[in-house]
């Protein structure tokens, strides 16, 4: 890991070896006795979660981990976000570090902010991203990583497809960065040209076929269109894009590996990207993935709190 350690602001803030680490950590925390077996790691800190746009799984998850490693947890829920500035949530986090928070969970919609608010902290703070617009959500890389490893760890070997709005996803920019920093071997990024990225912004080769970028796939992770970040007349039509782009049971059956595995980071919008069928899917890791991602989630605090120890 480089040395700003005490952040997870992006993917990119690991090396493998570190991105490894944590995986591996997370494999820990998913055995039966993790409910109650690590009540004393951070039972002397109190974790801050500051939200500043609407979040179910990432922050019920976040607060799950805290609580299961014994920390103090304070929720604060930031609907105020389209007035928050920089400074604003810097303000309000050196004011929660002033009462002893030393770790902070932080989710807001501009782009940059992290590295920002990251500047501010006292050096006895951890901050770590619960999403940054649409640039990164690492935990949400970690955990699909995870999910893929536990099924598939012959990683180098995997085609890996990411499909739907990827433009505007920062789960695909986290995701497809811990997948390439473990070396898998293809990644792909379907959806329509405008949803896609610029060339070179991620790492994967782009196309708007479904049946090319589908062919051979052993993992299809698919996306909601995320209309809210959306510029006017940006949002597709929804009957044509289920047409072109919408995953059924019988297209991922014909065009992907019969046994390839189904991901969503959630929340789905069952009858768009994916048909309702598929939430039954027996190749369909939804649920895995969210169970993974409490695993993720305390043994990131787990680092952290080692990594400030470290600097006391
Ligand atoms: C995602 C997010 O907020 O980035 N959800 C999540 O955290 N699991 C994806 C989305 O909103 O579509």
């Amino acid at each position: 890991m480089n040395e700003i350690q005490r952040y997870l602001i992006a993917v990119s803030d690991l090396d493998r070896r570190g991105l490894v680490a944590l995986l591996d950590a997370a494999e820990t925390y998913l055995a039966p006795d993790a409910a109650t077996a690590y009540r004393s790691r951070l039972a002397e800190s109190a974790v801050a979660l500051v939200f500043c746009e609407p979040s179910t799984r990432t922050r019920a998850s976040f607060e799950l981990a805290a609580v299961r490693l014994g920390a103090d947890v304070i929720v604060l829920d930031e609907q105020l976000s389209s007035t928050v500035k920089g400074e604003t949530l810097a303000d309000t986090l050196t004011t929660l570090a002033a009462m002893g928070i030393r770790f902070f969970v932080v989710r807001h919609g501009e782009n940059g902010i992290m590295a920002a608010v990251a500047a501010e902290l006292p050096a006895r703070c951890a901050l770590v991203s619960a999403g940054e617009g649409s640039r990164a959500h690492p935990t949400q890389g970690l955990l699909d990583a995870l999910t893929i490893r536990r099924h598939r760890p012959e990683l180098e070997r995997l085609t890996v497809a990411i499909v739907g709005d990827v433009s505007h996803s920062r789960v695909a920019r986290s995701t497809a960065t811990a997948l390439s920093l473990l070396g898998v071997g293809a990644i792909r990024l379907i959806g329509p040209p405008a949803f896609l990225p610029p060339a070179g912004e991620l790492p994967g080769e782009a196309t708007s076929s479904l049946e090319q970028g589908l062919e051979n796939a052993d993992v299809v992770i698919a996306l909601r269109l995320q209309n809210e970040r959306m510029g006017r007349g940006e949002s597709p039509d929804i009957t044509a894009y289920r047409e072109r782009y919408g995953l059924t049971v019988e297209r991922l059956g014909r065009l992907a590996r019969p046994d390839c595995l189904l991901l969503h980071p959630g929340p789905v919008n069952w009858g768009v990207e994916l048909s309702y069928e598929l939430a039954a899917w027996p190749q369909c890791l939804i649920r895995e993935q969210v169970r993974n991602g409490l695993a993720v989630r305390m043994a990131v605090f787990a680092w952290l709190e080692d990594v400030l120890r470290a600097g006391l």
